[in-house]
């Protein structure tokens, strides 16, 4: 894929169905008692791979200009008679373990070469705790073997990082469990499992407490799915460092877990505004407007802390903004983004390297000094969505041309990024 640099860009984007909530609606329909239908579910290859995971476990799903999924209830599932794939998808395998703790059935879940290499201690530990019999590899690592118990005991856990991955498993395992299960969070991740389960939260001495009752009735549901502001981060960098730019993003998520990117953006100084906010099933969404004049003048930031789990998918596109922006760009406390679906620091730094900026690199982050001219290069997405559509966005910008060496790897989460790039740019 080549990318060329962009005088301006403009338009209406509709977003895809937010990948977070779709995975979620998806399993708790399976978990339900009647037929489910959703609306703008996520179509692409990591929320795929949780449908087919589901349909090995005996659910019956069709997918159609909506989606039907006809629950089976708790503890109703076929044992799966192959290994359960999740592909690239850490959601499909965190969260569906959760589920599969709990079952009188012996499973095994993998994924492709980069999830096999992602950690999973961090669900196995409380998982044990819980009674679940679960083994990995010597390196904590899938294939993930789950054996049949009778039941799991509740457990009182605090999370030792942020995840919302883990606290979404523990939850769904704590669904299967004996007796009330406390999860504490002291970093707030994204919510949209506890709000979709309308779970019980509250707060002690600034952290949140997230109680799963055992066994609750889950209805069948009609579910509209909020677009993915995750997604939608990208044109909204675009059209914040590209001059004379309008863009216009319809009925995305804006549940403030997500928003963080926009927080910084509009602190770094672009004009982003939200129009139509309106809450849907427990979640905000609403219009996404973005300005920007004849010259960028942004000041760059020090991102870090309790903000980090708000901006996590986002940092790589936030760091192309920083590119553009005064002062010094700084990521820190981010060390979980080696975790992903490639090490996004290095990710970030090689190829930013690659496209003219002297950056430093730390354990946990990186940081470089802005208001500079990118270079058209090569750029090596390590088959990491994110960063091919992260730069991408850097290509608009970069003097001569762009080439993404892997641009198919988009369809993990937004299978028509550059058909909308295309129509947006001149
Ligand atoms: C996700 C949680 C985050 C995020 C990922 C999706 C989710 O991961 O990076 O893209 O849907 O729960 P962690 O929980 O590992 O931070």
């Amino acid at each position: 894929m080549k990318i060329k640099k962009a005088s301006k860009v403009t338009g209406i984007i509709h977003s895809p169905g937010d990948k977070s909530i779709s995975h979620r609606v998806a399993l708790i329909s399976a978990l339900s008692n009647g037929e489910n239908i959703i609306e703008n579910f996520l179509i692409s290859d990591d929320t795929l791979r949780t449908l087919a995971c589901l349909e090995e476990l005996g659910v019956d799903i069709e997918l159609s200009e909506k989606l039907k999924i006809k629950g089976r209830g708790f503890k109703n599932f076929q044992k799966p008679n192959s290994t359960l794939y999740a592909g690239n998808s850490g959601t499909t395998i965190r969260l569906l373990s959760g589920i599969l703790a709990g079952q009188n059935f012996n499973s095994e879940i993998t994924g492709d070469d980069s999830l096999r290499r992602r950690p999973m201690m961090r669900i196995i530990k409380p998982l044990r705790m819980m009674g679940a019999k679960i083994e990995a590899t010597g390196n904590g690592t899938a294939p993930l073997k789950i054996y049949a118990v009778e039941n799991l005991n509740s457990i009182e856990y605090e999370l030792e990082f942020p995840s919302a991955q883990v606290k979404s498993c523990i939850i769904f395992a704590g669904l299967h469990a004996e007796g009330k299960t406390k999860i504490i969070e002291k970093i707030q991740t994204r919510d949209h499992t506890e709000r979709l389960l309308g779970l019980k939260v509250s707060s002690e001495n600034g952290k949140k407490i997230i109680e799963v009752e055992p066994g609750i009735k889950i209805e069948n549901k009609y579910y509209l799915i909020p677009g993915d502001i995750s997604s939608s981060a990208f044109f909204i960098v675009a059209a914040s460092i590209i001059p004379n730019s309008y863009v216009v993003v319809k009925n995305v998520s804006l549940n403030p877990t997500r928003t963080g990117f926009i927080d910084v953006l509009r602190k770094m100084g672009a004009v982003i505004e939200l129009e139509n906010v309106r809450e849907v099933a427990n979640e905000q969404l609403g219009d996404v407007i973005v300005k920007s004049g004849k010259e960028i003048n942004l000041k760059n930031l020090t991102l870090s802390g309790d903000l980090i789990p708000s901006i996590i998918d986002e940092i790589p596109v936030l760091a192309i903004a920083g590119t553009v922006a005064e002062g010094v760009f700084e990521v820190r406390d981010a060390g979980d983004l080696r975790n992903k679906e490639s090490d996004r620091i290095k990710a970030i730094v090689s190829n930013l390297r690659n496209m003219g900026v002297d950056v430093e690199e730390y354990d946990d982050g990186f940081s470089f000094e802005g208001r500079k001219k990118l270079k058209g290069t090569l750029i090596q997405t390590f088959n990491d969505h994110r960063i091919a559509m992260a730069f991408s966005i850097a290509g608009l910008i970069a003097e001569g041309e762009t080439v993404i060496d892997d641009p198919e790897c988009v369809k993990i989460s937004f299978p028509n990024f550059y058909e909308i790039l295309k129509n947006i740019q001149s």
